[in-house]
């Protein structure tokens, strides 16, 4: 992380010896000559991380730059685009694949944030018309054998979950849920916000695009907004970037400084949201008013949700768990 971050700042701050990232307020940029304004315009596909040549901030910042270069090392990948808001992520993410008439079926797991599955609703099939389906968890388990049936019916062009869910903590079976997605030719879209990078990193294992509600755990101060759409295939990064652009979402270069900082702290952050939530979790374990802990595998042995393999057993420990009191 340390390399291209201090790279970035370099390239902006020559023979300055700052230690942050420079804030970049400006709306537009100024173009030496109308040459150079020609070139910028041509080149602002085929080069999005390029320090030089910037134009307009909401097509790319020099500031919102530097912190995608961060995030890009966190989840090992080649390609980051900040936007305003986690929803804001989403709809990049999934409007890449929307191409009018031929715009094939989306298939999302039903076990995803509740406000996902609102924009789903209010603005896919409402608004938008879109031929989505949901896959629903049985008693807190995948059923494969049904996923695998809506695949070879459906055929969608991607299909998107959470690795551990919001609210309810599934930890899902990952590498099989990528497996079945690519039999059947399917796109893989990961919301990782609650997996995070410290406990998965989604496209080095064969996601196709990864988003995050950077306002959770990227952060962690709970005083910005932000979101995050990661990728490897440079296509469909130029897709998401064009529709960045276009659809106006963009990431203010103050909030995307303040991200920058609180990145910094990120790993240490999470592992101790990781500890105390275990701490707690083995307290209210033995507590006699709690019926039952979800601490996202199970504390104690819990036949329903410990089919985790040992390759991802990270995502057992988290920073969340749910409780439940028992009543009188
Ligand atoms: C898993 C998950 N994805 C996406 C979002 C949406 O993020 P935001 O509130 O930053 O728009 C949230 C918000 O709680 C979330 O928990």
């Amino acid at each position: 992380m340390l390399r291209l971050y201090e790279s970035n700042i370099l390239t902006m701050k020559k023979n300055i010896n700052a230690s942050h990232t420079p804030l970049y307020r400006e709306a537009g940029f100024n173009l030496k000559d109308s040459k150079t304004t020609q070139e910028a315009f041509a080149e602002e596909l085929d080069h999005p991380h390029e320090p030089e040549n910037y134009i307009y901030s909401r097509y790319r910042n020099p500031t919102t730059v530097a912190i995608e270069q961060q995030i890009m090392e966190l989840e090992g990948c080649k390609w980051a685009l900040l936007v305003e808001t986690g929803m804001a992520a989403i709809d990049v993410a999934v409007s890449v694949f929307q191409k009018g008439k031929d715009t094939r079926p989306w298939l999302f797991f039903h076990e995803i944030y509740g406000g996902t599955n609102s924009f789903i609703d209010t603005v896919l099939i409402k608004r938008r018309n879109l031929d989505v389906h949901r896959f629903y968890a049985n008693d807190g388990l995948y059923d494969f054998e049904e996923l695998e049936r809506m695949l070879k019916e459906i055929q969608p062009e991607f299909l998107y979950f959470e690795a551990v869910s919001n609210p309810m903590l599934i930890v899902a079976d990952v590498k099989r849920i990528m497996e079945l997605a690519k039999q059947y030719d399917c796109k893989i879209i990961v919301d990782n916000t609650f997996g995070t990078p410290y406990l998965w990193k989604p496209l080095v294992d064969g996601a196709d695009l990864v988003i995050h509600s950077a306002t959770k755990y990227m952060s962690g101060h709970g005083n910005i907004t932000a979101g995050v759409i990661c990728g490897k295939d440079e296509e469909l990064m130029k897709e998401a970037i064009e529709y960045r652009k276009w659809a106006g979402h963009f990431l203010s270069p103050d909030d995307a400084y303040r991200l920058g900082t609180q990145l910094k702290s990120f790993n240490l952050r999470f592992k101790q949201h990781c500890d105390n939530a275990l701490a707690l979790a083995e307290f209210l374990q033995n507590h006699p008013k709690i019926e039952e802990v979800l601490y996202p595998v199970g504390i104690s042995p819990n036949p329903k949700r410990s089919c985790c393999p040992v390759w991802r057993q990270r995502l057992w420990w988290h920073g969340h768990l749910r409780h439940q009191r028992r009543i009188g």
